[in-house]
Protein backbone atom coordinates (compact mmCIF):
# COMPACT_ATOMS: atom_id res chain seq x y z
CA UNK A 1 0.00 0.00 0.00
CA UNK A 2 1.41 3.39 -1.17
CA UNK A 3 2.13 6.51 0.85
CA UNK A 4 2.45 10.13 -0.52
CA UNK A 5 3.14 13.79 0.67
CA UNK A 6 1.55 16.61 -0.67
CA UNK A 7 -1.51 14.44 -2.27
CA UNK A 8 -4.06 17.15 -1.55
CA UNK A 9 -1.24 19.66 -4.20
CA UNK A 10 -1.76 17.56 -7.05
CA UNK A 11 -4.65 18.25 -9.28
CA UNK A 12 -7.88 16.53 -9.65
CA UNK A 13 -6.45 14.47 -12.37
CA UNK A 14 -3.27 13.31 -11.01
CA UNK A 15 -5.07 12.63 -7.76
CA UNK A 16 -7.14 9.77 -9.51
CA UNK A 17 -4.14 8.52 -11.31
CA UNK A 18 -2.17 8.39 -8.34
CA UNK A 19 -5.38 6.57 -6.82
CA UNK A 20 -5.57 4.29 -9.55
CA UNK A 21 -2.09 3.35 -9.97
CA UNK A 22 -1.76 2.77 -6.05
CA UNK A 23 -5.13 1.23 -5.11
CA UNK A 24 -7.04 0.89 -8.10
CA UNK A 25 -4.90 -1.49 -10.40
CA UNK A 26 -7.27 -4.86 -10.27
CA UNK A 27 -10.25 -2.22 -11.68
CA UNK A 28 -9.05 -1.16 -15.23
CA UNK A 29 -12.24 0.90 -15.47
CA UNK A 30 -11.45 3.02 -12.78
CA UNK A 31 -10.33 5.93 -13.58
CA UNK A 32 -13.69 5.85 -16.29
CA UNK A 33 -15.83 5.33 -13.43
CA UNK A 34 -14.77 8.13 -11.66
CA UNK A 35 -14.95 10.53 -14.27
CA UNK A 36 -18.35 9.52 -15.61
CA UNK A 37 -19.98 10.95 -12.25
CA UNK A 38 -18.41 14.04 -13.16
CA UNK A 39 -20.93 16.51 -14.45
CA UNK A 40 -20.58 17.70 -17.78
CA UNK A 41 -21.23 21.21 -16.68
CA UNK A 42 -17.92 22.22 -15.38
CA UNK A 43 -19.30 25.41 -13.22
CA UNK A 44 -21.35 22.95 -11.35
CA UNK A 45 -18.71 20.10 -10.79
CA UNK A 46 -16.29 23.27 -10.09
CA UNK A 47 -18.96 23.83 -6.78
CA UNK A 48 -19.63 20.63 -5.90
CA UNK A 49 -15.27 19.85 -5.90
CA UNK A 50 -15.30 22.40 -3.61
CA UNK A 51 -17.73 21.45 -0.83
CA UNK A 52 -15.00 19.58 0.44
CA UNK A 53 -10.92 18.01 -0.12
CA UNK A 54 -9.34 16.47 -2.14
CA UNK A 55 -12.99 15.29 -4.77
CA UNK A 56 -12.78 13.17 -7.14
CA UNK A 57 -15.75 12.34 -8.06
CA UNK A 58 -19.28 13.17 -6.79
CA UNK A 59 -21.31 10.16 -5.09
CA UNK A 60 -25.33 10.40 -6.08
CA UNK A 61 -28.14 9.80 -3.84
CA UNK A 62 -31.18 10.26 -5.42
CA UNK A 63 -33.68 12.74 -4.53
CA UNK A 64 -37.24 11.44 -4.22
CA UNK A 65 -40.73 13.42 -3.00
CA UNK A 66 -43.17 12.36 -1.02
CA UNK A 67 -46.22 14.20 -1.55
CA UNK A 68 -49.61 14.89 0.13
CA UNK A 69 -48.47 15.54 3.61
CA UNK A 70 -50.61 17.44 5.55
CA UNK A 71 -49.05 19.91 8.11
CA UNK A 72 -50.73 21.96 10.07
CA UNK A 73 -53.51 22.05 7.55
CA UNK A 74 -51.94 22.34 4.61
CA UNK A 75 -50.46 20.19 2.19
CA UNK A 76 -46.66 19.63 1.83
CA UNK A 77 -44.25 17.67 -0.61
CA UNK A 78 -41.53 16.39 1.22
CA UNK A 79 -37.82 16.35 -0.36
CA UNK A 80 -35.95 12.72 0.41
CA UNK A 81 -32.62 12.16 -0.10
CA UNK A 82 -32.46 8.40 0.52
CA UNK A 83 -30.88 5.50 -1.18
CA UNK A 84 -32.55 3.15 0.67
CA UNK A 85 -35.78 1.16 -1.37
CA UNK A 86 -39.03 1.42 1.08
CA UNK A 87 -38.24 4.42 2.95
CA UNK A 88 -40.07 7.05 0.08
CA UNK A 89 -43.01 4.82 -0.26
CA UNK A 90 -43.57 4.32 3.14
CA UNK A 91 -43.54 7.79 3.90
CA UNK A 92 -45.69 8.51 0.98
CA UNK A 93 -48.27 5.69 2.83
CA UNK A 94 -48.38 6.94 5.90
CA UNK A 95 -49.15 10.59 4.15
CA UNK A 96 -52.17 9.51 2.55
CA UNK A 97 -53.18 7.74 5.57
CA UNK A 98 -52.93 10.09 7.58
CA UNK A 99 -54.38 12.67 5.31
CA UNK A 100 -57.29 11.03 5.60
CA UNK A 101 -57.78 11.47 9.36
CA UNK A 102 -56.62 14.74 9.83
CA UNK A 103 -53.25 14.77 9.02
CA UNK A 104 -50.19 15.74 11.27
CA UNK A 105 -49.80 18.54 13.44
CA UNK A 106 -46.51 19.77 15.23
CA UNK A 107 -45.43 22.43 17.51
CA UNK A 108 -41.91 23.81 17.97
CA UNK A 109 -41.51 23.35 21.98
CA UNK A 110 -38.08 25.70 21.91
CA UNK A 111 -35.20 26.51 19.88
CA UNK A 112 -32.10 27.30 22.34
CA UNK A 113 -28.94 26.01 20.98
CA UNK A 114 -25.98 25.00 23.39
CA UNK A 115 -22.34 25.72 23.40
CA UNK A 116 -19.41 25.54 26.10
CA UNK A 117 -16.07 26.90 27.30
CA UNK A 118 -14.48 24.12 28.59
CA UNK A 119 -11.58 25.38 30.80
CA UNK A 120 -9.66 24.46 34.03
CA UNK A 121 -8.67 26.03 36.92
CA UNK A 122 -7.12 25.42 39.94
CA UNK A 123 -7.35 28.09 42.59
CA UNK A 124 -10.65 28.96 45.39
CA UNK A 125 -13.91 28.36 42.84
CA UNK A 126 -15.58 31.18 45.05
CA UNK A 127 -13.18 33.80 43.58
CA UNK A 128 -14.20 32.24 39.75
CA UNK A 129 -17.43 33.00 40.63
CA UNK A 130 -16.45 36.49 42.21
CA UNK A 131 -14.86 36.89 39.09
CA UNK A 132 -17.13 35.82 36.55
CA UNK A 133 -20.38 38.06 38.16
CA UNK A 134 -17.67 41.01 37.73
CA UNK A 135 -17.48 40.10 34.46
CA UNK A 136 -20.21 38.62 32.82
CA UNK A 137 -21.42 41.84 30.70
CA UNK A 138 -17.68 41.99 29.57
CA UNK A 139 -18.34 38.38 28.11
CA UNK A 140 -21.24 40.13 25.96
CA UNK A 141 -19.74 43.26 25.24
CA UNK A 142 -16.43 41.71 23.48
CA UNK A 143 -18.59 39.61 21.20
CA UNK A 144 -20.50 42.88 20.01
CA UNK A 145 -18.78 42.74 16.61
CA UNK A 146 -20.03 38.89 16.12
CA UNK A 147 -23.64 38.74 17.31
CA UNK A 148 -24.75 42.59 15.49
CA UNK A 149 -25.91 40.84 12.71
CA UNK A 150 -27.32 38.00 14.44
CA UNK A 151 -28.96 40.58 16.83
CA UNK A 152 -30.49 42.18 14.23
CA UNK A 153 -32.37 39.15 13.01
CA UNK A 154 -34.08 38.99 16.57
CA UNK A 155 -31.14 35.74 17.56
CA UNK A 156 -28.26 36.60 19.27
CA UNK A 157 -26.51 35.00 23.09
CA UNK A 158 -29.37 33.98 25.43
CA UNK A 159 -26.93 33.53 28.56
CA UNK A 160 -23.92 32.47 29.84
CA UNK A 161 -23.17 30.55 33.02
CA UNK A 162 -20.41 29.18 34.98
CA UNK A 163 -20.82 25.87 35.92
CA UNK A 164 -18.43 23.39 38.52
CA UNK A 165 -17.81 20.29 37.10
CA UNK A 166 -14.46 20.07 39.37
CA UNK A 167 -16.52 17.05 41.59
CA UNK A 168 -16.69 15.24 38.09
CA UNK A 169 -13.31 15.72 36.61
CA UNK A 170 -10.24 17.94 38.73
CA UNK A 171 -10.04 21.54 38.11
CA UNK A 172 -12.60 21.04 35.14
CA UNK A 173 -15.19 24.02 35.09
CA UNK A 174 -17.56 25.26 31.89
CA UNK A 175 -19.26 28.67 30.84
CA UNK A 176 -22.22 27.11 29.48
CA UNK A 177 -23.59 29.52 26.78
CA UNK A 178 -27.11 29.41 25.32
CA UNK A 179 -27.81 31.17 21.56
CA UNK A 180 -30.70 31.78 19.53
CA UNK A 181 -29.76 31.28 16.17
CA UNK A 182 -33.15 32.01 14.24
CA UNK A 183 -33.21 30.42 10.56
CA UNK A 184 -29.12 29.40 10.87
CA UNK A 185 -28.47 26.46 12.33
CA UNK A 186 -25.36 28.98 13.95
CA UNK A 187 -22.73 26.72 14.45
CA UNK A 188 -20.08 29.28 12.86
CA UNK A 189 -21.91 32.05 15.00
CA UNK A 190 -21.64 29.85 18.16
CA UNK A 191 -18.27 28.38 17.27
CA UNK A 192 -17.20 32.13 17.01
CA UNK A 193 -18.73 33.62 20.04
CA UNK A 194 -17.14 31.01 22.14
CA UNK A 195 -14.32 31.54 21.01
CA UNK A 196 -14.48 35.09 21.95
CA UNK A 197 -15.48 34.28 25.37
CA UNK A 198 -12.16 32.19 25.99
CA UNK A 199 -10.41 35.37 24.91
CA UNK A 200 -12.24 37.09 26.91
CA UNK A 201 -11.57 34.67 30.04
CA UNK A 202 -8.14 34.47 29.83
CA UNK A 203 -7.31 37.96 29.33
CA UNK A 204 -9.63 39.40 32.10
CA UNK A 205 -8.65 36.97 34.14
CA UNK A 206 -5.31 38.36 33.77
CA UNK A 207 -6.69 41.64 35.48
CA UNK A 208 -8.85 39.73 38.25
CA UNK A 209 -6.69 40.80 41.58
CA UNK A 210 -7.66 37.87 43.54
CA UNK A 211 -6.04 35.54 40.88
CA UNK A 212 -3.01 37.53 41.07
CA UNK A 213 -2.90 36.87 44.62
CA UNK A 214 -3.28 33.28 44.26
CA UNK A 215 -0.98 33.03 41.09
CA UNK A 216 -3.74 30.48 39.53
CA UNK A 217 -5.35 31.55 36.28
CA UNK A 218 -7.91 29.74 34.50
CA UNK A 219 -6.66 28.08 31.39
CA UNK A 220 -9.23 27.13 28.20
CA UNK A 221 -9.04 23.90 27.13
CA UNK A 222 -11.32 24.19 24.70
CA UNK A 223 -14.58 26.07 22.91
CA UNK A 224 -16.86 24.49 20.88
CA UNK A 225 -20.96 24.17 20.35
CA UNK A 226 -22.59 20.80 22.25
CA UNK A 227 -24.83 18.96 19.21
CA UNK A 228 -27.21 18.10 21.69
CA UNK A 229 -29.95 20.70 22.00
CA UNK A 230 -32.65 19.19 24.48
CA UNK A 231 -34.09 22.64 24.27
CA UNK A 232 -34.14 23.36 20.51
CA UNK A 233 -37.53 20.54 20.34
CA UNK A 234 -40.17 19.85 18.45
CA UNK A 235 -43.29 17.96 18.81
CA UNK A 236 -45.51 15.96 16.21
CA UNK A 237 -48.27 13.95 16.28
CA UNK A 238 -51.26 12.10 14.80
CA UNK A 239 -54.61 11.19 16.23
CA UNK A 240 -57.61 9.99 14.85
CA UNK A 241 -60.54 7.35 16.58
CA UNK A 242 -59.80 3.90 17.22
CA UNK A 243 -62.39 2.66 15.36
CA UNK A 244 -60.64 4.26 11.90
CA UNK A 245 -57.44 2.03 11.57
CA UNK A 246 -59.15 -1.22 11.12
CA UNK A 247 -62.01 -2.18 8.61
CA UNK A 248 -63.97 -3.43 11.73
CA UNK A 249 -63.58 -3.38 15.36
CA UNK A 250 -62.14 -5.92 16.15
CA UNK A 251 -59.79 -5.51 13.65
CA UNK A 252 -58.76 -1.83 14.70
CA UNK A 253 -58.69 -3.08 18.30
CA UNK A 254 -56.30 -5.73 17.36
CA UNK A 255 -54.48 -3.36 15.28
CA UNK A 256 -54.03 -0.72 18.46
CA UNK A 257 -53.37 -3.24 20.72
CA UNK A 258 -50.07 -4.58 18.89
CA UNK A 259 -49.22 -0.74 17.79
CA UNK A 260 -48.99 0.02 21.21
CA UNK A 261 -47.24 -3.10 22.82
CA UNK A 262 -44.74 -2.73 19.72
CA UNK A 263 -44.22 0.69 21.00
CA UNK A 264 -44.04 -0.28 24.97
CA UNK A 265 -41.74 -2.94 23.62
CA UNK A 266 -39.19 0.03 21.10
CA UNK A 267 -39.26 1.89 25.26
CA UNK A 268 -38.03 -0.99 27.32
CA UNK A 269 -35.60 -2.87 25.11
CA UNK A 270 -32.57 -0.95 23.86
CA UNK A 271 -32.51 -3.63 21.32
CA UNK A 272 -35.41 -3.04 19.60
CA UNK A 273 -35.48 1.03 20.47
CA UNK A 274 -32.22 0.89 18.06
CA UNK A 275 -33.72 -0.30 15.29
CA UNK A 276 -37.41 1.80 16.17
CA UNK A 277 -35.58 4.73 16.19
CA UNK A 278 -33.30 3.72 12.89
CA UNK A 279 -35.77 3.84 11.00
CA UNK A 280 -37.49 7.54 12.60
CA UNK A 281 -33.84 8.70 10.98
CA UNK A 282 -34.66 6.97 7.83
CA UNK A 283 -37.06 9.93 7.70
CA UNK A 284 -35.62 12.30 9.41
CA UNK A 285 -31.73 12.30 7.69
CA UNK A 286 -33.94 12.24 4.46
CA UNK A 287 -35.28 15.39 4.63
CA UNK A 288 -32.36 16.80 6.43
CA UNK A 289 -29.94 15.69 3.97
CA UNK A 290 -32.14 16.98 0.89
CA UNK A 291 -31.72 20.60 2.13
CA UNK A 292 -28.67 20.66 3.27
CA UNK A 293 -28.27 19.95 7.11
CA UNK A 294 -25.68 18.53 9.02
CA UNK A 295 -27.08 15.03 9.53
CA UNK A 296 -23.90 13.99 11.63
CA UNK A 297 -25.05 16.87 14.15
CA UNK A 298 -28.81 15.42 14.26
CA UNK A 299 -28.28 11.71 14.38
CA UNK A 300 -25.93 12.25 17.51
CA UNK A 301 -28.21 14.47 19.64
CA UNK A 302 -31.05 12.72 18.67
CA UNK A 303 -29.64 9.32 19.95
CA UNK A 304 -28.23 10.93 23.14
CA UNK A 305 -32.01 12.66 23.46
CA UNK A 306 -33.30 8.89 23.40
CA UNK A 307 -31.10 8.13 26.26
CA UNK A 308 -31.36 10.93 28.14
CA UNK A 309 -33.18 8.90 30.97
CA UNK A 310 -29.56 6.63 31.39
CA UNK A 311 -31.94 4.44 28.95
CA UNK A 312 -31.88 4.48 25.32
CA UNK A 313 -35.33 4.51 24.25
CA UNK A 314 -37.93 4.90 21.57
CA UNK A 315 -38.45 8.21 20.46
CA UNK A 316 -42.32 8.36 19.69
CA UNK A 317 -44.78 7.14 22.27
CA UNK A 318 -48.50 6.23 21.95
CA UNK A 319 -51.73 6.13 23.54
CA UNK A 320 -55.25 5.88 23.38
CA UNK A 321 -57.98 8.16 25.68
CA UNK A 322 -61.76 8.35 24.98
CA UNK A 323 -61.65 6.02 22.09
CA UNK A 324 -58.81 8.26 20.34
CA UNK A 325 -55.36 6.75 19.59
CA UNK A 326 -52.45 9.70 19.79
CA UNK A 327 -49.52 9.03 18.13
CA UNK A 328 -46.48 11.45 18.78
CA UNK A 329 -42.55 12.40 18.53
CA UNK A 330 -40.60 14.65 20.18
CA UNK A 331 -37.12 15.24 18.13
CA UNK A 332 -34.19 17.60 19.59
CA UNK A 333 -33.02 19.32 16.18
CA UNK A 334 -30.59 22.50 15.39
CA UNK A 335 -31.62 23.10 11.86
CA UNK A 336 -30.70 25.82 9.12
CA UNK A 337 -32.29 27.52 6.33
CA UNK A 338 -30.02 30.26 5.72
CA UNK A 339 -25.94 29.80 5.37
CA UNK A 340 -23.94 26.80 4.57
CA UNK A 341 -25.37 24.59 1.77
CA UNK A 342 -28.72 25.60 1.91
CA UNK A 343 -27.69 28.97 -0.37
CA UNK A 344 -25.29 26.97 -2.40
CA UNK A 345 -25.95 23.27 -3.70
CA UNK A 346 -28.77 23.91 -6.36
CA UNK A 347 -30.96 20.78 -4.81
CA UNK A 348 -30.89 21.79 -1.61
CA UNK A 349 -32.47 25.28 -3.07
CA UNK A 350 -34.82 23.49 -4.88
CA UNK A 351 -35.69 21.44 -1.55
CA UNK A 352 -36.17 24.44 0.24
CA UNK A 353 -38.43 25.99 -2.33
CA UNK A 354 -40.63 23.06 -2.36
CA UNK A 355 -41.38 23.29 1.47
CA UNK A 356 -42.18 26.85 0.68
CA UNK A 357 -39.31 28.28 1.27
CA UNK A 358 -39.47 27.28 5.15
CA UNK A 359 -37.91 29.26 8.41
CA UNK A 360 -35.70 26.62 10.53
CA UNK A 361 -38.60 26.29 12.56
CA UNK A 362 -40.83 25.35 10.04
CA UNK A 363 -38.04 23.05 8.53
CA UNK A 364 -37.97 21.30 12.18
CA UNK A 365 -41.85 20.50 11.73
CA UNK A 366 -41.48 18.89 8.78
CA UNK A 367 -38.49 16.57 9.50
CA UNK A 368 -40.41 15.40 12.49
CA UNK A 369 -43.47 14.64 10.49
CA UNK A 370 -40.90 12.44 8.21
CA UNK A 371 -39.94 10.45 11.25
CA UNK A 372 -43.34 10.19 12.44
CA UNK A 373 -44.38 8.94 9.28
CA UNK A 374 -42.21 6.63 8.52
CA UNK A 375 -42.31 5.11 12.01
CA UNK A 376 -45.59 4.91 11.77
CA UNK A 377 -45.14 3.03 8.71
CA UNK A 378 -42.70 1.08 9.99
CA UNK A 379 -44.25 0.06 12.96
CA UNK A 380 -47.91 -0.96 10.95
CA UNK A 381 -45.82 -2.65 8.82
CA UNK A 382 -44.07 -4.92 11.29
CA UNK A 383 -47.20 -5.99 13.63
CA UNK A 384 -49.19 -6.71 10.69
CA UNK A 385 -47.40 -7.93 7.46
CA UNK A 386 -44.44 -7.81 8.51
CA UNK A 387 -41.64 -5.52 6.58
CA UNK A 388 -40.01 -8.16 4.00
CA UNK A 389 -43.41 -7.70 1.63
CA UNK A 390 -42.99 -4.36 1.07
CA UNK A 391 -38.86 -4.47 1.02
CA UNK A 392 -39.00 -7.81 -0.90
CA UNK A 393 -40.74 -5.43 -3.87
CA UNK A 394 -38.55 -2.97 -4.12
CA UNK A 395 -35.52 -5.02 -3.83
CA UNK A 396 -36.92 -7.10 -6.69
CA UNK A 397 -36.60 -4.05 -8.82
CA UNK A 398 -32.76 -3.29 -7.48
CA UNK A 399 -32.10 -6.98 -8.53
CA UNK A 400 -34.04 -6.74 -11.55
CA UNK A 401 -32.27 -3.39 -12.56
CA UNK A 402 -28.77 -5.30 -11.90
CA UNK A 403 -29.39 -7.59 -14.49
CA UNK A 404 -30.55 -5.24 -16.41
CA UNK A 405 -34.25 -6.67 -17.20
CA UNK A 406 -35.71 -5.57 -19.89
CA UNK A 407 -39.23 -4.24 -19.83
CA UNK A 408 -40.80 -8.06 -20.61
CA UNK A 409 -38.67 -9.42 -18.39
CA UNK A 410 -39.82 -7.17 -15.37
CA UNK A 411 -43.34 -7.50 -16.01
CA UNK A 412 -43.13 -11.16 -16.23
CA UNK A 413 -41.03 -11.04 -12.98
CA UNK A 414 -43.32 -9.01 -11.19
CA UNK A 415 -46.40 -11.07 -11.91
CA UNK A 416 -44.50 -14.22 -10.78
CA UNK A 417 -43.46 -12.60 -7.28
CA UNK A 418 -46.98 -11.47 -6.84
CA UNK A 419 -47.30 -15.13 -5.94
CA UNK A 420 -43.97 -16.20 -4.59
CA UNK A 421 -40.89 -14.91 -2.23
CA UNK A 422 -38.56 -12.66 -3.53
CA UNK A 423 -35.24 -13.98 -2.90
CA UNK A 424 -31.85 -12.95 -4.94
CA UNK A 425 -31.49 -16.41 -6.09
CA UNK A 426 -35.38 -16.81 -6.78
CA UNK A 427 -34.97 -13.76 -9.18
CA UNK A 428 -31.60 -14.85 -11.14
CA UNK A 429 -33.63 -18.62 -11.92
CA UNK A 430 -36.06 -16.85 -12.98
CA UNK A 431 -34.40 -14.43 -15.32
CA UNK A 432 -32.56 -17.34 -16.43
CA UNK A 433 -35.81 -19.26 -17.30
CA UNK A 434 -37.11 -16.27 -19.21
CA UNK A 435 -33.54 -15.99 -20.81
CA UNK A 436 -33.26 -19.08 -21.93
C1 LIG B 1 -35.32 -0.35 8.12
O1 LIG B 1 -34.50 0.57 7.48
C2 LIG B 1 -36.06 0.30 9.26
C3 LIG B 1 -36.92 -0.64 10.11
O2 LIG B 1 -36.14 -1.73 10.59
C4 LIG B 1 -37.43 0.19 11.27
C5 LIG B 1 -38.15 -0.60 12.34
O3 LIG B 1 -37.86 -1.79 12.53
O4 LIG B 1 -38.97 0.03 13.03
C6 LIG B 1 -38.05 -1.22 9.32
Amino acid sequence: MAKISGFSKLTKNEKISWIAENYLSDHPQAIEIIKQYWNADDKLQKLHDEFTENTISNYYLPLGVAPNFKIDGKFHVIPMAIEESSVIAAASKAAKFWEERGGFKTEVLSTTKVGHVHFSFSGNSQHLEDFFQNNKNKFFQDAKSLTKNMEKRGGGILDIELVDKSKSLENYYQLHCTFETKDAMGANFINSCLEQFGKTLESEAQNFEKFKVDGKFPEVIMCILSNYVPECLVRAEVSCPVTQLGDNEADSKKFVDKFIQAIEIAKLEPYRAVTHNKGIMNGVDAVVLATGNDFRAVEAGVHAYAARSGQYRSLTDVKVENGEFKFWIELPLALGTIGGLTSLHPLVKLSLAMLGKPSAKDLMRFVAVAGLAQNFAAVNSLVTTGIQKGHMKMHLMNILNQFEANADERSEAVEYFKTHTVSHSEVINLLEKIRS
